[in-house]
Parts: structure tokens; C-alpha cells; sequence
């Protein structure tokens, strides 16, 4: 067995000049692979008379300790060096800033949308829509109002001519309010009913609470015996559950609304101090929904027997609710898309409303 020194030298050599695993691997199995260098010269023994046999397997096995030693050195050495590599190219500067904010803000009256469709929704409640350029009969006429009703002129339409028909009754109008999706929905629809209805409505109107473009949410409900409790019932839940107040008044006043009969508005109790309102208890009320049982010759318009059914409906405005909730005192500025508006009064878009979750999330103002 010669040159056993010389084949050490080489290879211990070979393993430190390994610059990674996969060239240290290939020493390895050039060296003790089933082929390799050592392993053969082990397989050569068996030829070699005893005397040299035992002699040179005690050479040998140490040679194949040294180089199985060196290796394993070698290989953690290798092996700490990647993972400070990987560690240094890896790093996380924990003290950057964060990734930028959402920059863009839900306007409240989106938000308001958001919150009463999740509280009507745990109620069971679908979401129909209508359109906002509407044709008499479903914003007038099928609501118990005929042409030249008087009821007509509580709300000041925009008429909108219709091309096909020089004839008044023909125009269409921008709705005046969300009810005609009511008749739409029994149109479409085979009771039991439970629908809201959020939209634009529109009115010559403009003042500090009035715009001429605004938002209403109808509400209608119908079924074989469906009452005015169900109805009481039902929005009492809304309210309370709108306000985020545990204990909250409510009244209802005999009204008018040529749709509904008996009619009602809905007030709500409410404390109104110097600078602030506080909403649920007090002395003082605020008128916050028309609502009633759905007017037999509405039902029968809507292609509905008003001897097997009856309902409810109520509408309100959502602009009000929003200016009411979140302290807003002038709804023009609603409207006047001013950014910095909209960055003080408006939503987080990720903070969605959710009955389980939390309506307004934030306790009110995104800042
Ligand atoms: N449409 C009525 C309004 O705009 C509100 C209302 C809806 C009242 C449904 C009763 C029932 O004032």
C-alpha cells in the first residue's frame, strides 16, 4: 500500500479548497463513494498477505477517519457560511414604516348603505334595485297617486320628456323617492316578500338639510299576515341597532303617505344640548321615517290579492341618518367632493360593517 500520506494530503487538501456543499459532496464521493479512492483501496486488502493486511487496514481506517472528520468540519463550516449569506441578503429593516395607508375614504352615505344592508340582512332582508329615471306609474300612479293627485305636489318632481310622446302623462321623471322599487319588486317578485331598496332620489330642493339630489333606503315587507307590530318590531331592532345605543325611545305619529295606510312617521328620542346630540334618550325628538301598511290598491297594482295579503313599508333618508350618526351639520357639503371632506368624515374601505363584526368599526370617524 503506497503513497497512503500522499493520498491524504490530496484529498484533505481537495476538502478545504471546496468552495460549497455540492464540490465537498463530490469530494466525498470521489473519495468514499461506492467508486471512490478510499473504498477501493479497502476492497484492495483482501489480496494482500495478513501481515500487510493488518497493517495497512490501521493506516487505511485512519486515513478514513481523518477524511471523514475533515469533511464533516468542512460541511458545517459550509453550512454556517450559507446561512449568514442567506441571513445578510434576507434581512428586514424592522424599523422601516409600514406599508402606506389606504388612501382612499368610503363617503359616509356609502357607509351608512353598508350598515343599514348588514342590519336588514341578519333580519333576512334581500337587496332590490330600481331605476333612477322612472316612468309615472311606478314612481306615482301605482302608488296610489293618479295624475293630478294632490299628494303629487308634496314632492317637486323633475319631469323628463319623453322622445316617443309629446303627452305630460308619458314623461318620465328622476324618482322622487325609492317606493316605486316597491311595486318593481311585486312586479317581479311572489310574496313573502322582505326587500330594502337604497337609491338616489331626486327633488327641486336646496337648503342646509336639502339637496336636490339625495338617498332614500325603501323598506317593504309581505305576507299572509304581516301587521303594524311586525312593522314596530322590526324598526325598533333597526334603530337600535343603527344608533349602536342599548336603550333608545321611539314614537310613532300618524301621518300620510298615499301608498300606505294606517301611515306613520317614526320619531326617535334624543337628547339636543348646546353643541351636542345625543341620540336614545331625552326629552326631544327626531323624525327619522315614513312608514305604514302597504295600501291595498298598491298591492293590487303590484299584481298582489290584498285579500290574501297585506305588508308594510317604510323609507328613509339616508343623507339624514349619516348627518344624524355622525355629526355632519351641513349635507351640501355631501356633495361638494372637497378631498379634505372626505378625509375627515370618511371610511377605511378594508373596516367592512357586519353585525358580528361591528357596524361602524371605529366607533365612527376614520382618521
Ligand atoms: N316615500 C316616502 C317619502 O319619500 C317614504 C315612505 C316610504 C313612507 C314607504 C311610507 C312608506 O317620503
Amino acid at each position: 500500500m503506497e503513497n497512503l500520506q500522499q493520498l491524504e494530503n490530496d484529498l484533505l487538501q481537495q476538502i478545504s479548497a471546496a468552495a460549497d456543499i455540492k464540490s465537498l459532496e463530490d469530494v466525498r464521493v470521489s473519495a468514499l463513494g461506492k467508486k471512490g479512492l478510499i473504498t477501493e483501496k479497502m476492497k484492495s486488502l483482501g489480496t494482500l498477505p495478513l501481515e500487510e493486511k493488518i497493517s495497512a487496514g490501521k493506516i487505511l481506517n485512519v486515513l478514513k477517519t481523518n477524511v471523514e472528520k475533515a469533511i464533516e468540519n468542512k460541511k458545517m463550516g459550509l453550512e454556517k457560511q450559507e446561512l449568514d449569506k442567506k441571513l445578510a441578503t434576507e434581512r428586514v429593516d424592522v424599523t422601516l414604516p409600514v406599508r402606506p395607508e389606504t388612501q382612499g375614504r368610503l363617503h359616509p352615505v356609502s357607509k351608512i348603505y353598508e350598515e343599514v344592508a348588514a342590519i336588514f340582512g341578519q333580519m333576512g332582508f334581500d337587496v332590490a334595485e330600481g331605476p333612477d329615471i322612472e316612468d309615472q306609474f311606478h314612481n306615482f300612479n301605482a302608488l296610489n297617486m293618479p295624475a293630478n293627485h294632490p299628494a303629487r305636489q308634496m314632492q317637486d318632481t323633475f319631469y323628463i320628456a319623453n322622445p316617443d310622446s309629446p303627452d305630460f302623462d308619458d314623461s318620465f321623471v328622476v324618482r322622487t323617492h325609492t317606493s316605486g322599487i316597491q311595486i318593481r319588486t311585486m312586479e317581479s317578485k311572489k310574496p313573502p316578500i322582505r326587500i330594502i331598496a337604497p337609491g338616489r332620489t331626486y327633488r327641486s330642493d336646496f337648503d342646509a338639510t336639502h339637496t336636490p339630489m339625495f338617498h332614500q333606503v325603501e323598506g317593504l315587507v309581505i305576507d299572509k299576515t304581516t301587521s303594524m307590530a311586525h312593522l314596530k318590531g322590526c324598526l325598533y331592532d333597526f334603530v337600535k341597532a343603527f344608533f349602536e345605543v342599548d336603550n333608545i325611545k321611539v314614537r310613532y305619529r300618524p301621518s300620510y303617505f298615499p301608498f300606505t295606510e294606517p301611515s306613520a312617521e317614526m320619531d326617535i328620542g334624543c337628547h339636543k344640548g348646546k353643541d351636542e346630540l345625543k341620540i336614545g334618550e331625552g326629552d326631544d325628538w327626531l323624525e327619522i321615517l315614513g312608514c305604514g301598511m302597504v295600501h291595498p290598491k298598491v298591492l293590487l297594482a303590484g299584481g298582489i290579492d290584498p285579500d290574501e295579503y297585506q305588508g308594510f313599508a317604510f323609507g328613509m333618508g339616508i343623507d339624514r341618518l349619516a348627518m344624524l350618526k355622525y355629526g355632519i351639520p351641513d349635507l351640501r357639503t355631501f356633495f361638494e367632493s372637497d378631498l379634505r371632506w372626505l378625509k375627515h368624515y370618511g371610511f377605511v374601505p378594508l373596516d367592512t360593517s357586519s353585525m358580528t363584526g361591528g357596524l361602524s368599526n371605529n366607533g365612527g370617524l376614520a382618521r
